[in-house]
């Protein structure tokens, strides 16, 4: 058998078992307690997938591809190291811009090689792959970037930046992407208008990509970093069918399916349409109620109050949000729990779907804690009990238990689902302040008569707690 023929059987086997090990790596992410394994098992299939398509090229020199893959792995081991929880949807945007980006490279490298070295343009299959494949990758890397210093807070601090004729500018920027790719697919019939009409294709996508994620509030970032990580996909897939890969297919379609289908999962928790999130502007609207609103009869305990509530309480429902992230406060959240379990407590924590600022948030940071998942409840499952339950201790989550969602039709959130803990017989709230959450308004359950706060950083309080409940 030639080596031809050995690498024509080898190839496709690998091509085969890396794609099912995408499949089998991204089915076990879907669970927290599998999804470490899922990620080493994705990882170990790109390994093959890189592997097969170096062998299938007939690759034999390996400098620059050693050299990239060194210098490559080092950046991603430094970045993911050093990256902090609260920081890890700006580190996705980054890796998604920068997947958007190598996708749009292929597809221009491929169609330069061949108007530039060999004088022949795009077949017209491959020029509408490539277009595709170097404008939305375009969009990903701009609007990642974007997004990236969004949620960095560094472009007027997240807000949404709502230029005048916006959706003017973007039709006509959608306009020209069209023209410029059928300019660069099937009009360019020389190496010089070939490069003029691809420079214009990229310049328009970028600007694209910008001009669509900055009217977008920081805070919907994570949905617009979920999207911006599907176009990646899409991007990628149409790279694959340019390079003519079906692995690179393959990979391309699932990241651009989950992106989508996570996508649509933050939407529906957050009762908003996908176009509402893209238009931008949310937590602007004309004459909503704001944080800064005067509350009323805000009643507020001290650590020791709380844990003389505790002391008599049978059933505790934990709910973390963002400011548990914020505080650290995870494990002081766990040792209070274990210390009331160890009274007798019946303790239980209860997950809103978008309770921080990305999906999972609180499940990875009470994991890292090595909370039983046992007791951690997804909404659904918990909302029904908090009319049975004695306390309900809410550690920097504010919007997710916002009673408005249900009951003031013109709040912003009407419609999103919360946790009911206001229907619990005690609520006491851990926050600094009464500053409102990421939709930037009031919260009426601070004005509740079963409702107590307790101002401070959520890991200072809990410890502060823990201290009360052990000294009982
Ligand atoms: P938020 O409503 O954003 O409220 C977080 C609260 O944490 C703030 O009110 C803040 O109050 C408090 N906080 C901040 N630092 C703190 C600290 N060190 N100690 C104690 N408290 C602290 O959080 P949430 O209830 O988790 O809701 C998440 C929001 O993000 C929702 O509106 C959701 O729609 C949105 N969102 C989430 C996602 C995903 S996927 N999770 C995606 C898009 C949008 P003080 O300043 O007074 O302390």
């Amino acid at each position: 058998m030639t080596a031809e023929a050995v690498r024509g059987l080898v190839v496709p086997l690998i091509y085969l078992v890396s794609a099912t090990q995408f499949v089998f790596g991204l089915k076990r992410m879907a669970r927290v307690k599998t999804a470490r394994s899922g990620n080493h098992l994705a990882a170990f299939a790109m390994l093959l997938a890189v592997a097969g398509t170096l062998l299938e090229m007939g690759v034999v020199d390996y400098q620059w591809i050693i050299a990239g893959a060194v210098v490559g792995g080092l950046a991603g081991v430094v970045a993911a190291t050093r990256v902090q929880m609260t920081s890890m949807p700006e580190m996705v945007a980054l890796f998604n811009g920068f997947g958007g980006a190598a996708s749009a490279l292929v597809a221009l490298s491929v169609f330069w090689r061949g108007a530039v070295e060999l004088g022949i343009g795009p077949r017209p299959g491959d020029a509408v792959t490539g277009s595709l494949s170097i404008v939305i990758g375009g969009v990903t890397l701009a609007g990642s970037l974007i997004a990236f210093l969004k949620l960095q807070g560094k472009l007027r601090s997240g807000r949404p930046i709502l230029l005048p004729g916006r959706h003017v500018v973007n039709g006509l920027l959608i306009a020209g992407a069209l023209a410029s790719a059928t300019w660069f697919g099937f009009v360019a019939d020389s190496a010089q208008a070939s490069t003029f009409a691809a420079l214009a294709l990229v310049t328009v996508s970028l600007l694209l990509g910008v001009l669509l994620v900055l009217p977008i509030g920081g805070a919907d970032m994570p949905v617009v970093v979920s999207l911006l990580n599907s176009y990646s996909g899409v991007a990628a897939a149409a790279a694959g069918f340019v390079v003519g890969n079906p692995l690179l297919i393959i990979a391309g379609a699932m990241v651009g399916a989950a992106g989508l289908i996570l996508t649509r999962i933050m939407c529906v928790a957050m009762n908003r349409s996908l176009v509402n999130v893209l238009l931008g502007g949310f937590g602007q609207q004309e004459g909503a109620p704001k944080g800064d609103e005067e509350y009323e009869n805000v009643r507020a305990a001290g650590p020791e109050e709380a844990a003389m509530v505790l002391e008599t309480a049978e059933s505790v429902v934990i709910v973390p949000g963002y400011g548990l992230a914020v505080a650290q406060a995870q494990h002081a959240a766990r040792e209070l729990a274990n210390l009331l379990e160890r009274r007798g407590t019946k303790v239980r924590y209860a997950i809103h779907p978008v309770a921080g600022r990305m999906p999972g948030h609180m499940n990875v940071l009470l994991a890292e804690a090595d909370v039983p998942y046992e007791e951690l409840f997804e909404m659904d499952a918990i909302n029904p009990d908090f009319k049975h339950t004695d306390v309900v201790i809410v550690v920097g989550a504010n919007d997710v238990v916002n009673p408005a969602a249900t009951e003031d039709p013109s709040s912003p959130i009407y419609g999103m689902p919360i946790l009911n803990v206001h229907e619990a017989r005690t609520v006491f709230v851990i926050k600094r302040s009464l500053s409102p959450g990421y939709a930037g308004i009031k919260n009426t359950l601070f004005e509740r008569d079963n409702t107590m706060m307790i101002y401070g950083d959520a890991k200072h309080v809990l410890q502060e707690l823990i201290e009360e409940v052990a000294a009982l």
